[in-house]
């Protein structure tokens, strides 16, 4: 089947490409390069060597770098050692990085790239329903420090993203699940039909290869290609991916990042409709409409009830970073999204009650 092709708009355009083994479309991505360095956890090495073949088949010097699996990526030594690699192979700006593998792994390798020689070309190659529907797309590239995550990076717009719906089938399902929850994120803010597919078959839309998952991650990849489109650095409408993720992010620290992201994600939604609700902006039933669907997907929607102090004072030093002001994404309705300013501290507590536990 054709792969279908997403364009990203913005200073430098690059395509999208979804569908069934589409890693045959990567060569194409990489014209001009003669070296190209792939990073890939050690789970991915069998799938790795597939697309070295197909990469080598097409002309060009394949050198694999394999990083660690996960979150472990995401350290300046591992970025030190693929620049030493680097280094030896001799990689030049023409030279190209291909990330294949989830989230992290993708953030690892547009740093690398971003990095090296000032910026070199970088593809990934998502592999996770997470990694396709968000992180692979738009550009932020990073790695952590020992002070929290994402703190060393920059936007380095890929040269392509290559999302093989054929690797999710071998996903765990915790992890589909939880990148569910940044799909029906994308419902809430932008585009309702994604919602209306999700409800149609809850049952069917947790089982990886399910009939409409071709459509939710086309139409959510749709949703961050348009935003980030307009606004890469997010000084504005990119804000708006953040819908969920102030209390989210706050959830994961608190778990010492034991959660997966998308159950953070999927409380805080809960929780950020229950806001709007409270302050009067969103209707009773599109609130109640967040965590009916999140739980017809198994999504976590409550956490522990004593944590709301904690929460709330971590969610204060992150956002103190962007100047000393609670910000919240909240909905005026579905695909109204809005970001408020220090909502007051009642309404912030009272709505905490929703998802309480
Ligand atoms: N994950 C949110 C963003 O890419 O801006």
């Amino acid at each position: 089947m054709t792969p279908t092709r997403i364009e990203v708009g913005g200073p430098q355009p690059y395509p999208v490409l979804v569908g069934h083994d589409v890693t045959r479309e990567l060569g194409g991505l990489l014209t001009g390069a003669t070296r190209v360095a792939l990073l890939h956890p050690p789970t991915l090495r069998e799938r790795a060597a597939r697309v070295r073949d197909d990469l080598v088949a097409a002309g060009y010097a394949v050198h694999p770098i394999e990083v660690p699996d996960g979150e472990a990526a995401k350290t300046l030594a591992v970025a030190g050692r693929c620049w030493d690699t680097l280094g030896e192979l001799g990689f030049t700006r023409s030279d190209a990085v291909v990330g294949l593998g989830g989230g992290a792994t993708t953030d690892l390798a547009g740093w690398v790239a971003a990095a090296w020689l000032r910026g070199v070309r970088v593809v990934h190659v998502a592999t996770t329903l997470a990694g396709m529907v968000d992180a692979a797309v738009g550009g932020k590239t990073g790695i952590n420090t020992a002070r929290g995550k994402n703190l060393v990076g920059a936007f380095h717009p890929p040269a392509g993203v290559v999302c093989d719906l054929a690797a999710l089938a071998t996903l765990p399902a915790a992890d589909y699940r939880a990148g569910l929850a940044e799909v029906v994120k994308c419902g809430f803010i932008a585009d309702p039909a994604i919602l209306e597919l999700v409800e149609a078959d809850p049952a069917a839309a947790v089982t990886p290869g399910n009939p409409a998952e071709r459509e939710l991650v086309e139409r959510s990849v749709r949703v961050k290609a348009r935003v980030v489109g307009e606004d890469l650095t997010e000084q504005g409408l990119r804000e708006i991916l953040n819908y969920g993720h102030t209390l989210g992010h706050a959830i994961e620290r608190a778990e010492d990042y034991r959660w997966r992201h998308g159950d953070a994600v999927a409380v805080g939604l809960v929780y950020a409709a229950e806001l709007a609700r409270r302050l009067g902006r969103l209707d009773a039933a599109t609130a109640a409409r967040h965590g009916a669907v999140l739980r017809s997907l198994g999504l976590p929607t409550t956490y522990r009830a004593d944590a709301y102090p904690e929460l709330l004072a971590t969610m204060r030093i992150d956002k103190k970073a962007r100047g000393n002001r609670l910000r919240f994404v909240v909905l005026d309705g579905v695909a109204q999204p809005v970001s408020i300013d220090e909502p007051d501290a009642e309404t912030l507590s009272a709505a905490y009650s929703e998802v309480s536990a």
